[in-house]
């Protein structure tokens, strides 16, 4: 199993051809696919052909459970396309059934602290639709901050791209900031901060 990241509860690692079957099952669930493709399903050929896809640069990494190995979803932090150096882009997409549990802000924070501290990342960034707020609150509590709403054209536009796209961002100097005043929270003031969540024993 190739790790590039472990946290408290997660461990990302690279994509494996048994993961086909995950990531259909995930982009199966209407839900989960609410704010990407309006609900569609995707076809197992089609995952079949982009899995692999998944480990570039920086890269997309599957999450599973720490202990279990329970595949959760996907997480990337890859630069952005077109984008200023330094800069990378964040995104996530996690099994329905473990929603609302904190992973999604887990992982988050992790690559985000890996990308200021070891890959040389200067400013994060993370897009999806204004109605999308559980994405929304995902940015915000991993430190980012609405930077931009904007409007693309789309063919068939998603119910709710009426209200545009959001860009929520972090700087490298934000970050640092924010990581001291975590520190600064912290009783007696010392030893690490594993991005504000304990490693479970
Ligand atoms: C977005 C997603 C990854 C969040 O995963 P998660 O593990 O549930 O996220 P977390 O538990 O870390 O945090 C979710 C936060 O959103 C909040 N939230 C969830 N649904 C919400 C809603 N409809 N309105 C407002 N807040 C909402 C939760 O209460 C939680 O905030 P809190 O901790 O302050 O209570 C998950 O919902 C998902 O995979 N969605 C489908 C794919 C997707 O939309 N990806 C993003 C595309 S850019």
């Amino acid at each position: 199993m190739e790790v590039f990241l472990k946290t408290g509860r997660l461990i990302l690692r690279r994509f494996t051809e048994d993961d086909v079957g995950h990531l259909f099952d995930l982009d199966g669930d209407p839900e989960v696919m609410r704010f990407l493709n309006g609900g569609k399903p995707v076809s197992r050929k089609e995952i079949a052909r982009e899995y692999h896809k998944r480990f570039e640069g920086f890269g997309c990494w599957a999450a599973v459970e720490k202990f279990t190995g329970e595949f959760l979803g996907w997480f990337e932090f890859r630069p952005r396309e077109g984008g200023n150096p330094g800069e990378v882009e964040l995104g996530y997409r996690l099994r329905r059934s473990v929603w609302g549990k904190g992973y999604a802000t887990e992982g988050s924070r992790a690559l985000i602290q890996k990308g200021f501290t070891e890959l040389g990342a200067r400013r994060v960034v993370a897009q999806t639709m204004a109605v999308n707020l559980a994405s929304r609150r995902v940015m915000e509590k991993s430190g980012l901050e609405h930077a931009r709403t904007f409007h693309l054209e789309w063919e068939d536009p998603l119910p709710g791209t009426e209200h545009g796209e959001v860009e929520y961002a972090l700087t490298k100097e934000d970050w640092e900031r924010q990581d001291a005043a975590r520190r600064e929270q912290l009783p007696g003031k010392a030893g690490p901060v594993e991005q504000g969540f304990p490693d479970v024993p």
